[in-house]
């Protein structure tokens, strides 16, 4: 990017920021993010990475009826019932609103018995030697050894033809989904999955010796291996019924669909409104939880899961960038400055980034509408940098905002953004403008 047009950016992304008020909030840093949960009773049941802590909600100072349109493992949900409070949370991903689902529902004295006798049946070994199928998805057989996908299947069936009990069957198959990632030869990472057999070096990825890195991972007896992880999971989720009031929970509402069309659907008011929406960074994740997906029965053909990429936010190159998109000046002077040789913008993130603020429009107009009076929103997100020029998410959405109605705006910026190493050398000096935030808006 030559000097002038960079000069340019730097100059619209200042005057953007200077239509804001601006707030240094590092002490919220460690909220935005899944870390805290992963020891925290129920939140710890599934690590669902993009999660953020429910002590936001004692930070933020939030009131009694909360909205999360933009739920995923229901953190917030979760926090507000721990807190004697309402929610109501959406997410267009059926395997997260399956996760909040039951973390979000107690079990009685008799269903958690029903556990108790699922696991010592589990112990004793006296389980299904039946497999459940193994699903349609083409990548299925490279993600456990053969030895762990048959005892997995064979729980599965144990826990589909032997629990009767709705709530109970979700239980345990929140558990068994859990484990999948702990028992596989894959896990989780950036925008979607690695495999275990291969191994991270300086310059590129190496092949770990067959049998050496198995061993290594699951002991010598991978069988006992999956039981185990399992077993221990469903003792983790009983030990935090007794550690927690669920007694005390207020009941909370969760529904799974596109943000943009459930909010219309719903009445009420709510005193607070916080989310956290995917980031404008062509994530998918969908394609990160492809085995959970896949493996806990959410979907079962590629048709299916394609759908489901279309109904997410356009935040991502799988989504449904064919809808129009009103068209947001300020945006759109950005775009104007990327390089148009750029894999970018070969790759429509124009229409992407046009697609991710109209969506975003219409969820502000919703939350909007039901706002009590005295209450407040809260946007936790990140920016992105495409083609040499930086998205400032924040200060757009603050700028949407003031449009959709509110009559004030705050950016409380949480810390910085690492620019990715191609970007680095375009975006010279402009880097302060890469931040994840707490956008308020009331
Ligand atoms: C950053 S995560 C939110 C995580 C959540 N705060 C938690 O603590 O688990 C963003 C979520 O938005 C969901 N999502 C994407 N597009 C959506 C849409 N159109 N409507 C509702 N949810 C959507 C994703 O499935 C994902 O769970």
């Amino acid at each position: 990017m030559t000097s002038t047009l960079l000069r340019t950016q730097e100059s619209m992304l200042r005057e953007l920021d200077s239509r804001v008020e601006f707030a240094m909030r590092p002490d919220l840093a460690s909220l935005v993010h899944w870390k805290q949960n992963n020891t925290a009773p129920v939140h710890r049941w599934y690590r669902y990475r993009e999660g953020f802590s429910p002590k936001l909600i004692d930070v933020l100072g939030l009131g009694d009826r909360i909205l999360d349109p933009f739920a995923g493992s229901g953190s917030v949900m979760v926090g507000a019932a721990e807190r004697g409070l309402s929610s109501a949370g959406i997410d267009v991903n059926p395997l997260a609103t399956f996760v909040a689902g039951v973390k979000l529902a107690p079990l009685s004295r008799e269903q958690i018995a029903m556990v108790g006798a699922h696991i010592e049946l589990i112990q004793s070994g006296r389980f299904a030697t039946e497999e459940w199928p193994i699903p349609a998805l083409n990548i299925a057989h490279k993600l456990f050894e053969p030895t762990i996908m048959t005892a997995m299947m064979q729980l599965r069936r144990t826990i589909e033809d032997h629990v009767d009990d709705d709530a109970v069957h979700r239980y345990l198959l929140l558990a068994w989904i859990s484990s999948l990632e702990s028992v596989g030869s894959y896990f989780k990472e950036g925008n979607g999955i690695k495999y275990r057999n291969m191994k991270r070096a300086p310059i590129s990825y190496v092949r770990r010796p067959e049998g050496e890195w198995q061993r290594a991972r699951f002991g010598d007896d991978q069988r006992a291996f999956a039981v185990q992880t399992y077993t221990r999971r469903l003792q983790d989720m009983l030990e935090d019924e007794g550690r927690i009031d669920r007694g005390a929970w207020s009941p909370q509402r969760i529904e799974t669909g596109n943000a943009a069309e459930v909010l219309p659907n719903l009445h009420g008011e709510m005193d607070s409104i916080l989310f956290s929406p995917p980031y404008a960074n062509r994530f998918d994740y969908f394609e990160a939880l492809k085995v959970e997906l896949w493996f806990g029965g959410f979907v079962s053909t590629y048709e299916e899961l394609r759908k489901l990429r279309k109904s997410s936010m356009r935040s991502h190159l799988a989504s449904d960038l064919t809808q129009p998109s009103a068209s947001l000046e300020e945006l759109s002077g950005l775009i104007a400055l990327m390089d148009e040789s750029s894999y970018a913008m070969r790759t429509r993130v124009p229409g992407l980034l046009a697609g991710y603020f109209d969506d975003m429009r219409k969820v502000l107009e919703q939350c909007r509408r039901l706002l009590a009076r005295g209450g407040r929103v809260f946007v936790v997100v990140g920016n992105s940098a495409y083609a040499g020029v930086i998205v400032p998410s924040d200060a757009l959405i603050a700028e949407i905002g003031r449009r959709v109605g509110f009559s004030n705006v705050r950016v409380s910026v949480v810390r910085p953004l690492a620019v990715a190493p191609q970007q680095r050398l375009r975006l010279d000096g402009l880097s302060q403008y890469m931040r994840e935030s707490v956008v308020e808006l009331w």
